[in-house]
């Protein structure tokens, strides 16, 4: 059994959570790593910076479980998450030569015996020792921290941009990370994205609460062109600023 590298991305909407977890997949992998991509936003905005598309959703998988229970009328609960997880890896594991991608999908079907979240929880658990880095595009907000889904992250990293507002959000993910029963980061710290230097006094209240300064990314061209047309980020050259620059980050840190 592999010991995993798990990561996480976490911030406020837009941060640029989708395009640094698929950025960092493609580091990692250039360092032959077998990677297992989480796309835990049901906004699936993971799945789209990777530009892929004819993946089962975990939402759509569990649906089909929901329908044959009904039809057998059996009076599924709780214990057979199990099963389900069985399941759900058999039909929502996308894999392609480079890289696993699950996708959480929708989490609707409200009075569900078995919440997405919960699932997924237990889904990562039972896969994650087969790849080398798994990383994890949370959504927006700290549901996902407080609903445990990122119990098993040892690097949860926090995006801002430089903004007291995204900042606040940073620090507010770091207490819902402390106040999480079963999540114990290896170290949790802040990378601020499109951001060339990142301000001091911002800085000094990532620091002053707890968290590392891991470093900026800037604002990349080659990004915004690989958005305009539509394209994998895995396509943007290794040599991309926003690549060295998360490259050295994860490096520097040891995460990587
Ligand atoms: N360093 C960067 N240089 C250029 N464009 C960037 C950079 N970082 C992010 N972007 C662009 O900004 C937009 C938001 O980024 P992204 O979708 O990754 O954020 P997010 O945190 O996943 O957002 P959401 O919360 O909506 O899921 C995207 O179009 C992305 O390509
Ligand atoms: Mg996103």
């Amino acid at each position: 059994m592999k010991t995993p590298v798990i990561i996480a991305y976490l911030g406020k909407g837009g941060s640029g959570k989708s395009i640094l977890s698929s950025l960092t997949g493609k580091i990692a992998r250039a360092k032959k790593k077998k990677i297992l991509y989480i796309d835990a936003d049901p906004a699936m905005g993971l799945a789209t910076a990777l530009a892929v598309d004819g993946y089962k959703t975990m939402g759509q998988a569990r649906e089909e479980i929901i329908q044959q229970a009904r039809t057998a009328g059996s009076d599924k609960d709780k214990e057979e998450i199990l099963d389900i997880v069985d399941y759900l890896l058999l039909e929502a594991l996308y894999e392609t030569p480079h890289y696993g991608l699950l996708v959480m999908g929708q989490t609707d079907s409200i009075g569900c015996f078995c919440p997405l979240n919960t699932l997924l929880r237990s889904t990562i658990k039972t896969i994650a020792s087969q790849y080398d880095v798994v990383i994890i595009d949370a959504e927006a907000g700290f549901e996902q921290i407080s609903r445990q889904v990122t119990d098993a992250v040892q690097y949860p990293i926090l995006l801002t941009d430089n903004s007291l507002r995204g900042v606040r959000t940073a620090i507010l993910a770091k207490e819902t990370i402390d106040r999480a029963p079963n999540m114990s980061p290896k170290k949790t710290g802040v990378i601020f994205n499109r951001v060339t230097e990142a301000d001091a006094g911002l800085r000094g209240r990532i620091e002053k609460a707890g968290l590392i300064y891991y470093g900026s990314v800037p604002i990349d061209g080659q990004i915004t062109e690989s958005d305009r047309l539509g394209q994998s980020a895995l396509k943007i050259p290794d040599d991309a600023d926003a690549i060295k620059a998360l490259k050295t980050i994860l490096e520097d840190e040891g995460i990587l």
